[in-house]
């Protein structure tokens, strides 16, 4: 079987051609980070029309790629949510106009089934696992007890990581997005010469909050003209990475669980990559995560998670009334 997958909730516009045997033939990204750099942040009108220009040229190039045509498809899969109205409505109107036309089978995926499945992608992993989803729009953690069966523990209540990592970049007018270059420049500062605060450092609490740390960032960087960015960037980074960890510990004690599974944009992060590593192999427990490639927004992850919607349901009809919904829950 062959599946399509369609991905435009925020600013990469992305089309994936996979197989139900993993063989992956197109992984084509469109990431608009020029056309939003110079306001600091993603537009979303500029994202949407960014989109309507590319979506049709990027699906020709993945067929053309994977040398296959439209007609070879058997399933069609398209992110209906979360992410920005705007954006989300031109992949799933053009996803719906395709499988219409072509009377194709097409599935409406949660962006965050797509990040937490992108992991499976390239490992085979036993269920069930502890995911933690961390991108430019959520900070989620969930047990994975299987295919369409996902459990959330807890999530931020203000800022998702990547924000935070963005708006820090920011402050320090450093560019965006922010996460590649505060990683880049924490490489030459010491993570221990600030100690950031960390929200719910609690037993049994599976929430996030990282606006607390931005403002104390904001704070600090006010106070000391002088300091040093990079000392700035590693300590960030450090109240991250311990974060992640003691929210990590709580959940595989409470829950058992032996695998952990760290996805989303902010998985690109070697930095907290490896913590967290480190303390799976202290822990015997296994890590995983995504090459990053499949860790940013793209298509693929999107056609896998498609297929196991089509396997839980394969007779599904869609609806031409479908609509996207930018708090889609999972
Ligand atoms: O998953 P993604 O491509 O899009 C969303 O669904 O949001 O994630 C984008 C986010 C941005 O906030 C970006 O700053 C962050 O991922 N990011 C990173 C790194 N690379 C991307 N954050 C920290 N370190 C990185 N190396
Ligand atoms: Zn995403």
């Amino acid at each position: 079987m062959l599946i399509l997958g369609i991905e435009t909730s925020c600013d990469e516009t992305a089309i994936g051609i996979i197989d139900e045997n993993k063989k992956i033939y197109a992984n084509i990204v469109y990431s608009q980070t020029k056309e939003h750099s110079i306001f600091g942040g993603v537009v979303p009108e500029i994202a949407s029309r960014k989109h309507i220009e590319k979506i049709k040229i990027l699906t020709e190039i993945a067929f053309n790629e994977a040398s296959i045509k439209i007609s070879d498809i058997d399933i069609i899969s398209v992110t209906k949510g979360p992410g920005l109205i705007g954006s989300l409505l031109v992949g799933l109107n053009f996803a719906k106009a395709l499988a219409y036309a072509t009377k194709k089978k097409l599935y409406f995926i949660n962006h965050l089934e797509g990040h937490i499945l992108s992991v499976l992608i390239e490992n085979d992993i036993e269920f069930p696992f502890l995911s933690l989803v961390a991108s430019g729009g959520h900070t989620n953690l969930y047990i994975v007890e299987n295919y369409c069966k996902y459990k959330l523990l807890g999530k931020t209540l203000d800022d998702a990581v990547g924000e935070a990592f963005d708006k820090v970049a920011k402050m320090l007018s450093l560019g965006y997005p922010g996460g590649p270059i505060v990683e880049k420049l924490a490489k030459n500062g010491d993570e221990y010469k600030i100690d950031f605060p960390k929200a719910f450092i609690e037993k049994d609490n599976f929430k996030f909050s990282f606006s607390g740390l931005k403002t104390a960032v904001k704070n600090y960087i006010k106070k000391n003209r002088n300091a040093k960015i990079e000392d700035i960037c590693a300590s960030f980074q450090r109240a991250i990475a311990d974060v992640f960890i003691f929210k990590i510990n709580e959940a595989i004690k409470k829950y058992n669980i032996k695998n952990v599974c760290f996805s989303g944009g902010v998985a690109c992060n070697s930095y907290l990559k490896e913590k967290i590593r480190n303390f799976c192999r202290e822990n015997n427990l296994k890590f995983f995560t995504p090459s990053p490639k499949f860790c940013t927004d793209n298509g693929v992850m999107i056609a896998f998670a498609g297929y196991y919607r089509f396997l839980e349901n394969p007779n599904f009809q869609f609806s031409l009334s479908e609509n996207a919904n930018s708090r889609l829950k999972l």
